[in-house]
């Protein structure tokens, strides 16, 4: 029997308490690449027919999490962002995605400054899943035409973000509803 979206949304829902406070994001990122082989389910929400943005697959009751598809049609490269209080499972569908990790080295106590130092990067394949937890700091960089499934904690709209710049060593703090809303697709 094949592994369907059900039985990932039940799988989530397993690994994630009922408020969402304590999670295993490894279970859901293997579970992530589980789904990832049901070609009907890849061809059903990634395939040549799916509509270019952001799409729910679904959005829980009582534990919170929500299951997205990320359909792109030109590439982009993120500034280093958090997703604030929510965690994220990034899984590539079609071309890749590389990600980078950073540290933050400055105290925070100077609005508005962040000093980051790059710890890591690495890519993202079809198949291949990854995951952030809340409040790490992360850039990714994705070709045209690139597809990926992201299961965030929350609705992250609703969430305070920081947004940072490199060159600059800056951060700026993105409010729920801001047109500048790190939440949407990366
Ligand atoms: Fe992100």
């Amino acid at each position: 029997m094949s592994y369907e979206l059900n039985d990932f949304i039940a799988d989530c829902r397993d690994a994630i308490d009922i408020g969402g406070k304590s999670y295993d994001l490894e279970r859901i990122r293997q579970c992530a690449e589980k789904i990832a082989k049901n070609s009907t389910f890849v061809e059903a929400y990634f395939g040549q027919e799916a509509e270019i943005g952001t799409h729910t697959l679904h959005q829980d009751q009582d534990r919170d999490f929500m299951i997205l598809t990320h359909i792109k049609d030109t590439g982009f490269d993120s500034p280093p962002h958090d997703h604030g209080a929510s965690w994220a499972v990034y899984c590539q569908i079609e071309k890749y995605v590389d990600m980078c990790e950073y540290d933050r080295q400055d105290d925070g106590t100077i609005e508005g400054q962040a000093e980051l130092v790059q710890t890591n990067s690495y890519r993202l394949n079809p198949g291949q899943a990854g995951f952030f937890d809340a409040f790490e700091i992360h850039s990714i960089s994705v070709p045209n035409k690139a597809r990926f499934m992201r299961i965030t904690g929350t609705d992250l709209s609703r969430l305070e973000t920081s947004c940072f710049n490199m060159d600059a060593q800056t951060v700026s703090i993105i409010t729920p509803n801001d047109s500048g809303d790190t939440a949407g697709g990366r």
